[in-house]
């Protein structure tokens, strides 16, 4: 996968940049074409010429350098990059790329190109725990920025914990599988819904649950990047629509089972990970309600259980539901998946702080027809629709191109 790959390698100040050396060969070695920016902090830690003679491509240090006058060195680079990689990964760089600062060739550079990035941070466990840093990486996960997360043990500083750079030949297998990935649903029409449900009582008022349709998005998002054809189906949220997919909004959900209906004999994946309202208000009053009584009860029917409806209805669809619990998660999870025909189910425990509802972060079990059970433990909701949808492309036997 790597073969005539052209790859920018930025090299940042930190203990961890003589692996980059060998990173410089395994992707060399691997077919890639090798350019390699240092910054000042790299320099006082490897030198220019161990990168020069293994890429065998001039390596790059300052922005003002200019070597060619016919060319703007960060610009040109920019553009020819297929994808880059920043390995190690200091706080400062990931600062800077977050926040917009461009002050030297890796930074200039970086803003410039359009290509993917990988970035593989490397430092001290509590530098690397900081919220000032997970906030960076946060602002850059949201962007696209995808990351080699470092590994656990014993770091440069002294101290044991989560900080050490990945390997070189992890870096490598990493980068191998997102290239194959990419086009791993290529070919396949992919339906996902996200968000809540509104249910209207009156003019001014509704009913609504907690979803913020994040983990919906990024299951849109990473299925396009996988050369899916994505509908996004999705209730009232304020989230920007993930590149190359095709967006509808809805408010209430008989709009929702209406609309997903429709599709449903296209699609040959649906993931409902909406937030689906079980009941609506028996009348929607054209007026606004007025108070009254010291107690007022408002009568609620039932809304179509649209999984259940698309189960009923599936030909040749995967169907994938969600399951939000909050005790016997698992057990809940697998009377769905039976009840609803599903072929697998993606459990979370909403009763757990710091993840799911609104949050970006999650922590799942999939659980799928055949028995297979997956526990993802808290990591991004980006890399939570990661593990699914491979695990979806793994089951319907696609091969990507
Ligand atoms: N769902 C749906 N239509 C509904 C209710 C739920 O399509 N009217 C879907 C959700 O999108 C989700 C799955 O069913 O994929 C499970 O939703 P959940 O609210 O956890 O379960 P319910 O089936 O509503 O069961 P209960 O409320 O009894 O837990």
């Amino acid at each position: 996968m790597l073969a005539n790959k052209k790859i920018v390698l930025g090299v940042t100040g930190g203990i961890a940049a003589y692996k980059a050396i060998a990173l410089t060969s395994k992707l060399s070695q691997a077919g890639a074409v090798v350019q390699v920016i240092l910054t000042e902090g790299a320099q006082q830690f490897v030198t220019p010429l161990s990168f020069q003679a293994i890429s065998r491509q001039p390596v790059y240090l300052d922005t003002f350098d200019e070597l060619d006058p016919k060319k703007i060195q960060h610009i040109d680079l920019a553009d020819w990059a297929d994808l880059f990689i920043i390995a190690p990964a200091t706080a400062n760089i990931i600062g800077k790329y977050a926040n917009g600062i461009a002050d030297d060739m890796l930074s200039t550079t970086l803003l410039a190109t359009k290509a993917p990035v990988y970035i593989a941070p490397a430092m001290n466990v509590d530098m690397y725990q900081h919220p000032a840093v997970q906030h960076n990486l946060d602002i850059l996960a949201k962007r696209g920025v995808q990351f080699v997360d470092p590994n656990e043990g014993y770091l440069a500083c002294g101290y044991t914990g989560k900080g050490r750079l990945a390997e070189p030949e992890e870096i490598v297998a990493y980068l191998e599988k997102k290239l194959t990935q990419k086009k791993l649903l290529a070919g396949k029409k992919l339906l996902v819904t996200a968000g809540p449900t509104q249910e209207q009582v009156d003019p001014v008022r509704y009913l609504t649950n907690y979803s913020s349709g994040k983990m919906g998005f990024a299951i849109a998002e990473v299925a396009a990047n996988m050369g899916a054809d994505v509908t996004l189906i999705a209730g009232p949220v304020h989230l920007p629509t993930p590149n190359g997919v095709n967006r509808v909004d809805i408010i209430s959900t008989e709009e929702m089972y209406q609309t997903v209906l429709e599709q449903y004999p296209d699609q040959d994946i649906v993931i409902k990970s909406a937030a689906v309202s079980d009941y609506r208000p028996v009348t929607q009053y054209k007026e606004k309600l007025k108070k009254q009584a010291e107690r007022m009860t408002l009568e609620l029917e039932r809304n179509h259980d649209i999984l259940k409806t698309l189960g009923e209805q599936k030909e040749r669809q995967y169907l994938v539901g969600f399951a939000a619990e909050t005790n016997d998660v698992k057990h809940y999870g697998q009377e769905k998946l039976l009840k609803k025909n599903l072929d697998a189910i993606v459990i979370n425990d909403v009763s757990k702080e710091g993840i799911g509802f609104g949050s970006d972060n999650n922590e799942v079990l999939i659980l799928t027809k055949d028995g297979t059970e997956i526990k993802v433990d808290q990591t991004s909701k980006v890399a939570i629709a990661n593990h699914l949808l491979n695990h979806i492309a793994d089951q319907i036997g696609v091969e990507g191109e």
